[in-house]
């Protein structure tokens, strides 16, 4: 039978998730020593390194039997083609609506004009809120919006809060945390079961001595 794939997020969820399965005890030789090959072996498993919304769409379409995902990238996702079965306790964040410092946000009537990369999760927190706001995507550095005059305020990610702290932007209010996530394939599931549960068992246990 083919090895069970699994995508995971490049760059900053990749060292912690070799760093789980390596506590797992699978051979992660290959993966830290890729250069640049994108699909690598790891004990009985094929691991497959993407960007964040392209882990989703692997496992969606059963390319990738499992994948390990930013909270973030499913809410703006906003898809049901997977199953999330597991929070993982690292990558933690969280959403924030964020401003300049001493900016009256909810104040005047003027309609509001916000920046985010994350469309989606800005549009519907301002839906909650009854709030008629103009969102403008932008794909990276979101908190240059706010000075350049292009937003009143941005819906981006806070991690230490450093990136806001040094562009003299602080927090409106807090949307929602984020973490790292296992999602497997619907298909996969039923057909892969044991292998996928027992993988799922092995994390679990993993995860209380990261
Ligand atoms: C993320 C996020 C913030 C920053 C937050 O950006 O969009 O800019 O990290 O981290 P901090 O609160 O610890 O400062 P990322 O570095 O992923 O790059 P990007 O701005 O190009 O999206």
């Amino acid at each position: 039978m083919e090895p069970i794939r699994i995508a995971l997020t490049k760059g900053r969820l990749e060292r912690r998730s070799v760093e789980m399965f390596k506590t797992i005890g699978f051979d992660c030789s290959e993966i830290i020593n890729k250069g640049r090959r994108l699909i690598l072996p790891m004990d009985n498993f094929e691991v497959v390194l993407a960007k964040a919304a392209d882990v989703i769409t692997y496992v969606e379409h059963g390319a990738c039997d499992m994948g390990i995902v930013g909270k973030d990238t499913i809410v703006e996702k906003d898809s049901t083609g997977f199953y999330e079965m597991c929070d993982l306790g690292f990558g933690k964040c969280k959403f924030a609506l964020a401003a300049k410092k001493g900016t009256d946000f909810f104040g005047g009537y003027k309609q509001k004009v916000v920046a985010s990369k994350y469309p989606k999760v800005a549009h519907k927190f301002f839906e909650e809120k009854g709030m008629d706001v103009k969102i403008i995507k932008i794909e990276g550095s979101v908190e240059l919006a706010p000075l350049l005059s292009l937003a009143d305020a941005i819906v981006d990610i806070v991690e230490t809060g450093t990136t806001l702290k040094e562009n003299g932007l602080e927090i409106v209010e807090d949307i929602m945390p984020i973490s790292a996530r296992v999602i497997v394939n619907r298909a996969s599931m039923k057909l892969r079961k044991e292998e996928i549960e027992n993988l799922l068992s092995d994390i679990e246990l993993a995860k209380e001595v990261l």
